[in-house]
């Protein structure tokens, strides 16, 4: 994790948030890198999840709602996790997670562990508006509640018939008691959300649960996640949410543990029923609550893993190359651009090169230092592709593509180089 950490601010991926002044426990910072790479992500789920997709619309919701939907949705009586305290030095940690619980045993090695008994903290944060009657409410706990109190506006305005589903990527906050393991646990954090409405029937429910917790499973894989560090756990009923039915968490194997990485549920009808909304289908006359199963992934943990998963460090002649082999859809910049030796000449073509590619594909150009240097900092953020500009270029318009997995080089007529990146970049 340290060498993550290292390379993810190293090379303008993620920062501690407010660093400057001594940071801010539970929010990061998204660099250069890391916002590209997050657009990227987030652009893939919405391609998979609405784009391609003819029985799902998007919505953007906005983070503050009344307070009343908290109420409603079970969030201000249910959303909690259990506090406890060491009664050594009055640290905080939840009681759920005996593994963080026996690690801080560890450090009052020889004294006693002695907790005090747990208590339910609310996990909202609050929010207060307004100069004079102020109105006290809450940041999204969870951006869902949006889709829920949408779903009215939604049919009426787009005559989906069930089965459909609301789309929806944005932030939600937390007051986690303990943040941790890098942006892992955050206190503000962005999820990417399907909210799928199904009639109210065991055998559609079993259907879809099954349905969509293999087709995200199978988006992780088809991104490029080593599938042998992927899972299914299911929820015991004792540790699911308030509102779940049931629930599956798709886990990813980290180096602090399996961990979740997206969860499924089963939301049966607690969402509209709470918020007294109906669905009326249009042929039939017929009225009913619709149940929900949903698909919930944290963008900041899909992030993380996929750094994770992506990072290798391998050795070249006798010295230790380190590369994110991110999918080139996923990867920050597709292509690099680089004169090979400081010479005006190889400079211009190359950036003639950058400026015609720079509106359709994501370049960076370099000159900076000496090509070996080049590579290494284009491999440590993951860049496909390095096109290389040399003297043979002035001859016969052709440069070198150097492939970031093989180290590979090859030898493209500039004319082809467009077509040559894009069909690499999609078919990967
Ligand atoms: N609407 C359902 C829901 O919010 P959740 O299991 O509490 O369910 C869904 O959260 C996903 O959101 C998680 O799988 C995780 O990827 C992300 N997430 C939740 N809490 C987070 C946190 N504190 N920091 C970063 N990501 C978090």
């Amino acid at each position: 994790m340290d060498k993550i950490v290292a390379l993810a601010k190293r090379r303008g991926f993620i920062y501690p948030g407010s660093d400057i002044y001594g940071g801010i426990t539970g929010f990061w910072d998204y660099g250069p890198m890391g916002v590209e790479l997050k657009n990227n992500i987030k652009k893939e789920w919405w391609k998979t999840e609405v784009y391609d997709r003819e029985d799902v619309v998007g919505i953007d919701a906005a983070i503050v709602m009344n307070p009343a939907v908290w109420v409603a949705s079970g969030h201000v009586a249910a959303f909690s996790d259990p506090l406890v305290e060491c009664k050594i030095c009055h640290q905080r940690f939840r009681s759920d997670k005996p593994e963080e619980i026996k690690a801080h045993e560890k450090n009052h090695s020889g004294k006693k562990a002695e907790w005090t008994e747990p208590k339910q903290f609310n996990l909202l944060v609050k929010a207060e508006l307004g100069v004079v009657d102020k109105q006290e409410t809450y940041l999204r706990g969870e951006i869902t509640q949006g889709v829920f109190i949408n779903f009215k506006n939604v049919v009426d305005s787009t005559r989906k018939k069930i089965p459909f589903g609301i789309a929806q990527i944005g932030k939600a906050f937390r007051n986690e008691i303990t943040p941790g393991n890098f942006t892992f646990r955050s206190r503000e954090f962005e999820q990417m959300e399907l909210e799928f409405f199904i009639r109210p029937d065991d055998t559609e429910g079993d259907k879809w649960f099954a349905y969509w917790k293999e087709q995200r499973m199978e988006w992780y894989k088809s991104l490029g996640i080593n599938p042998a560090n992927l899972r299914y756990r299911d929820h015991a009923p004792d540790e699911r949410a308030h509102y779940a039915r049931f629930a599956t968490d798709i886990e990813y194997n980290a180096p602090f543990g399996w961990s979740e990485f997206e969860g499924i549920h089963h939301r049966g009808d607690w969402d509209l029923s709470r918020h007294k909304l109906k669905y009326k289908d249009p042929s039939t006359n017929e009225e009913y609550t619709p149940w929900v199963i949903e698909t919930s992934g944290g963008v900041d943990r899909a992030l993380l893993f996929f750094l994770i998963d992506a990072f290798r460090e391998e050795e070249v002649n006798g010295k230790t190359r380190t590369v994110l082999k991110l999918n080139p859809k996923l990867a920050p910049v597709k292509a690099a651009i680089f004169p090979l030796q400081k010479d005006e000449a190889l400079r211009k073509i190359a950036l003639e090169i950058h400026n015609s590619l720079k509106i359709k594909i994501v370049t960076e150009f370099d000159d900076a230092g000496n090509i070996g240097k080049m590579y290494r900092r284009q491999d440590e953020i993951g860049t496909p592709f390095c096109v290389t500009i040399d003297y043979q270029t002035k001859e016969d318009n052709s440069v070198t593509v150097r492939d970031r997995d093989t180290m590979k080089q090859e030898r493209i007529p500039i004319i082809n180089l467009e077509k040559y990146l894009w069909e690499r970049i999609k078919n990967i």
